[in-house]
């Protein structure tokens, strides 16, 4: 047997930001979403000299064992998934979260946890038992595969968007249930991203809009296929670099998102505000109700917009580059 008494494997895996197209993305319309660097979740595995599988979550004060954990907690879920594929049985480690990406705040804490800590695993155990990959680890795919399970357990019907772009730590063009699509970022642009402070549950802005749906499926299907048409052109604009026309297809989403009844008050005013300072664009982003919104920024407006945001009652701004060096 190899000897394993201190091996120890970090992975992190960063936030994400859905640009265009939340919600209408969950009824089969394109949605653009891209990785976040300046928040990350990471997963350190430690080998154990007894049996136990320990979950060690100081940021949320949480330690505990796998064997104690519920069959539905999502890091004891990730762990036993993630073991089950890789065909080793859950034994001997402690898995060890941190993580600067608020949680239920539309910046993917949970998806970036599930991928942190399914991609440590397979490092961990492809190093422990000398397979030959060990270097490699698991294939994007699989782990996107692994946290879209978790997804699940955060709300029920994810499309899969937040595991997919943050696996492959890539923009995507998402489509649910199709195969990952990449598109190239022809000219960087730049994003302030602004936390309402108010935390927010996908899970019941999703049911929401699942029962005004119901209730009218005319209109919803409506306002989703005006989603999925600005996803779209988004996509060519941003292919082409012309970064001018994204804010008014932000701002047009904004609106929509808003009769389908998913923004609020506080959101509002910091759109307004970012609107109000230069922003090209803006509006919520994730599941919204709360959480983060963003605003579409460039280098002779970012500061004066920034300062709009916290005036307007912005609990933090990122600033983030899309594209290019970030
Ligand atoms: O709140 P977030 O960042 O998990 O984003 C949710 C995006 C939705 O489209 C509202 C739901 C989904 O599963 O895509």
């Amino acid at each position: 047997m190899p000897d394993n008494s201190r091996f120890t494997v970090t992975v992190d895996a960063p936030g994400k930001i859905i640009l265009f197209g939340e919600h209408a993305v969950v009824y089969g319309r394109p949605a653009i979403a891209v990785p976040v660097i300046q928040v990350r979740a990471s997963a350190t595995i430690e080998s154990r000299a007894d049996d136990a599988v320990v979950i060690d979550a100081p940021d949320i004060a949480r330690m505990s064992t796998l064997r104690d954990a519920p069959a539905d907690d999502p890091l004891a879920t990730i762990i036993r998934l993630t073991c089950a594929r890789l065909g080793v049985p859950p034994e001997k480690f402690t898995v060890r979260i941190r993580s600067t990406i608020p949680v239920a705040s539309g910046l993917g804490s949970g998806a970036a946890v599930s991928v942190a800590v399914a991609r440590a695993l397979g490092k961990y155990i492809a190093s422990v038992t000398l397979a030959p990959h060990a270097s490699v680890g698991m294939p994007n795919a699989d782990i996107s595969d692994l946290a879209y399970e978790v997804e699940k357990l955060h709300h029920g019907t994810p499309s899969g968007i937040d595991n997919t772009v943050i696996a492959f730590e890539q923009p995507v063009y998402f489509v649910r249930g199709k195969p990952i699509e990449s598109f190239r970022v022809a000219k960087p642009f730049t994003l302030a991203i602004a936390d309402t402070g108010i935390a927010a549950p996908t899970k019941i802005a999703v049911g929401d809009v699942r029962s005004q749906w119901e209730a009218d499926r005319e209109l919803f299907e409506k306002l989703f296929d005006n989603v999925g048409t600005l996803a779209h052109n988004a996509r060519v604009l941003i292919e082409q670099g012309a970064i001018e026309g994204l804010g008014g297809l932000m701002t047009a989403n904004q609106i929509l998102l808003a009769t389908m009844g998913v923004s609020s008050l506080e959101i509002q005013r910091l759109v307004d505000a970012a609107l109000g300072a230069g922003a090209l664009g803006a509006k919520l982003s994730g599941g919204g109700r709360g959480g983060n919104m963003i605003a579409l920024v460039t280098e002779v407006t970012q500061d004066a917009i920034v300062r709009a945001l916290l005036k307007a009652g912005a609990k933090r701004v990122i600033v983030t580059m899309v594209g290019g060096r970030q």
